[in-house]
């Protein structure tokens, strides 16, 4: 049976993977009714990759003897002033859920649940990477600035990008 200061945490980590998918969900949103389609698909892909991080969260929860709780959301943020905003507040964004892992991974080492300890290893390294690919995609935008080709060639370009799953 999973320990309930764990199920706890692993419940509000189900939240916040649920805010990300609908954060992301209305970054893509915005970014198709602007015109950047390649932008759109990426942020529609990643909004679905967080998806299946809470839900992979919420069938470990149940697996282990625990109730998943599926949480009420809030509509998100909907408007930005372009491609920089978007995903400076992704970066930030991540950097938070970073964060709170962080924060499981201690609870689990002080109440010695390694099995979850385990688990959660997974979490530690994809965030490894949407940290890195969110910065990388910053470095990119700051080269760009204002040029309009080059822009162009990003959002086409970001169609392709996979967000890491
Ligand atoms: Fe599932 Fe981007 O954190």
């Amino acid at each position: 049976m999973i320990d309930s200061k764990i199920e706890d945490a692993l419940n509000q980590q189900i939240e916040l993977e649920a805010r990300s998918s609908h954060f992301y969900l209305a970054m893509a949103s915005w970014a198709e009714n602007h015109g950047l389609n390649g932008t759109a698909e990426f942020l529609y892909r990643h909004s679905d990759e967080e998806r299946m991080h809470m839900l992979k969260l919420v069938r470990f929860v149940n697996e282990r003897g625990g109730k998943a709780v599926i949480p009420a959301l809030d509509s998100p943020k909907s408007d930005f002033s372009g491609l920089q905003t978007i995903f400076s507040t992704l970066l930030e964004h991540e950097t938070n859920v970073t964060q709170s892992i962080n924060e499981v991974v201690d609870l689990c080492l002080s109440r010695k649940d390694y099995t979850t300890h385990n688990f959660m290893q997974w979490y530690v390294a994809e965030q490894i990477e949407e940290e890195a690919l969110a910065r990388n995609i910053l470095d990119k935008l700051a080269l760009i600035g204002s040029d309009k080709g080059g822009l162009y060639l990003f959002d086409r370009d970001l169609e392709q990008l996979q967000p890491e799953a």
